[in-house]
């Protein structure tokens, strides 16, 4: 039984669940609340079909939500049995199923959760000690997900680089990539204010503009043999590249994915180590195929996040939507 002291806090834990990352940060979730029951729902408004068609990036923010709940939840002593989109019910959703029973509270990944940040800044080129790899590897606990490092130092990470410029290179000389891009992105404080959600240009280090001119910049100056060589800097000035596997190309191991990222992302915070996505050579389908041909993976293993860790000072924090338009009554929406 979950005592009603601890249901009064649901709308907390789903308030911890929305600082969670996500693609574009799109926060393509809804949440409900009934009884002991969360549900997690898809939000297909806020996908990207250029980016990721397949949704496994809208999946795996919703598992970085899911991870998010589970250790907020723990932390109030309350015990998730989660089910992926089961059947029976009204919309598509993940349910967790709260109880109050014994746990193990995990206080240090609870602290990081509104610590945690993506930072797209350059690094300052310090290496990240092998006991805290260990520790930052030791924080994905699923049988679904496998992970590979990467010291950028090493000649293992050039083949990694090649195809993450390569990548960069696919998606700026793209119309709709720049376009999809351009709509997500809050140029000016007036949009980040009204949307809470997107690429606030504050957080990509950028000063606010307006959208005409942000326009003008991104589809001019943003040119693809600069954003890749952008990108092998951001590599070269970080300690570490971390890949993100999933042992299944399906929803279930997209969430999983999510799950065990944002455990080593929470992690990493936890312990002043700064993170941020690289995930190009994961999106282009191509590049995606050549990466895991590179790593000898099974057909079934989809290499879907590549993560670059070191040491940064923080940025500028992104917005999220206030609890009320991400929440619905009850069962069902
Ligand atoms: C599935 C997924 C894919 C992402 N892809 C990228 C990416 O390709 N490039 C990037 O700079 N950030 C990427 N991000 C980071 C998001 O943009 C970031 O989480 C979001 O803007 C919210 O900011 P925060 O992480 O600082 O809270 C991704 C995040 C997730 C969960």
């Amino acid at each position: 039984m979950v005592t009603k002291h601890k249901i009064m806090n649901i709308n907390q834990l789903i308030n911890h669940a929305t600082l969670a990352p996500s693609g574009h940060n799109t926060q393509p979730w809804k949440f409900s609340a009934d009884g002991n029951i969360v549900r997690i729902y898809p939000d297909f408004q806020r996908s990207l079909p250029v980016v990721d068609p397949d949704n496994h990036a809208l999946y795996i923010s919703l598992g970085c939500a899911l991870e998010n709940l589970v250790i907020s939840a723990k932390q109030d002593g309350l015990t998730s049995s989660v089910d992926y989109f089961p059947e029976g019910e009204s919309e598509e959703c993940i349910r967790v199923t709260l109880a109050d029973e014994n746990t193990q509270k995990e206080q240090e990944l609870f602290k990081a959760i509104p610590v945690r940040q993506s930072n797209r800044s350059m690094y300052d080129e310090r290496k990240i000690s092998s006991a805290d790899v260990d520790k930052l590897l030791q924080a994905n606990v699923s049988d679904s997900v496998s992970v590979k490092t990467f010291d950028t130092e090493e000649k293992e990470a050039e083949p990694v680089i090649k195809l993450v410029k390569e990548a960069s290179r696919i998606q700026f000389s793209d119309r709709q990539f720049v376009e999809e891009l351009i709509s997500w992105i809050r140029f000016s404080k007036n949009e980040v204010q009204a949307k809470r959600d997107g690429l606030s240009a504050k957080v990509m280090g950028f000063p606010y503009i307006p959208r005409w001119l942000g326009r003008i910049i991104l589809k001019t100056v943003a040119k693809p043999s600069g954003e890749a060589a952008r990108a092998e800097k951001q590599i070269r000035s970080s300690s570490h590249l971390i890949l993100f596997i999933s042992k299944k190309n399906n929803k279930q191991h997209w969430a999983d994915t999510g799950r065990a990222f944002q455990r080593t992302a929470l992690r990493a915070a936890s312990l002043g180590i700064a993170h941020a996505h690289l995930n190009m050579p994961c999106e282009v389908e191509s590049v995606r195929e050549k990466l895991s041909t590179h790593l000898g993976l099974s057909p079934d293993e989809q290499p879907l996040l590549l993560i670059r860790m070191g040491y940064a000072a923080e940025v500028p924090r992104s917005q999220r939507r206030p609890l009320d338009e991400v929440l619905v009554n009850g069962e069902g929406k």
